[in-house]
């Protein structure tokens, strides 16, 4: 049966990012789209992150996270965080990354820009994925460019939304 719901959901045409956290000095680092801006002043980022995912129980308890935002040329960087911790436990062994300075989240080699966040709530709203509202705390730029340059879902031709 047709789901024009579905159908009009995957039509958002969303940002791909490599979100990163740190809980005790267990650093991790998942993929992401629902992530936006939701206000100025403060600047507040709003992500939509996954209850089951390993990043939920570190983001609770570290109450910080990292987006890591990169060109489209370096698509290829950031496919390794498509998967999940559990069952890859070895998932950061490799990974270069440097702390970021305000909240010690990993910020990725080859990343284009980055965004520091710290957690002000986490609102659980009876879905499968709860929405994490924090306050961006820090910013930096290695790759000054256009937002159209930045990868996006879109780019890759994947979806997650529906
Ligand atoms: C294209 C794509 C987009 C995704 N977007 C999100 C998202 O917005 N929020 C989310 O919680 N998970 C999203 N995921 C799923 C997580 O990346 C996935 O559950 C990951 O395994 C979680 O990693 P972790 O368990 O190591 O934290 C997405 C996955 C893909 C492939």
């Amino acid at each position: 049966m047709a789901d024009d719901i579905k159908n009009a959901l995957r039509m958002m045409p969303y940002g791909f990012y490599a979100v990163s956290t740190i809980a005790d000095e267990d650093a991790n680092v998942m993929v992401l789209n629902w992530a936006s801006q939701v206000s100025y002043e403060p600047r507040l980022m709003a992500i939509g992150l996954a209850k089951n995912a390993y990043s939920y129980a570190l983001v609770q308890q570290g109450r910080v996270f990292a987006i890591n935002i990169f060109n489209k040329a370096d698509a290829d960087l950031i496919k390794p965080f498509t998967k999940g911790r559990a069952k890859n436990p070895d998932k950061m062994k490799d990974v270069v990354y440097a702390p970021g300075p305000e909240t010690g989240c990993p910020i990725l080699e080859g990343a284009a820009a980055y965004l520091e966040c710290k957690v002000i709530d986490i609102l659980h709203v009876g879905g499968d994925h709860d929405i994490v509202v924090a306050e961006v705390v820090n910013g930096g730029v290695y790759k000054p460019g256009e937002a159209g340059e930045t990868l996006s879902l879109p780019d890759l031709g994947w979806s997650y939304a529906g």
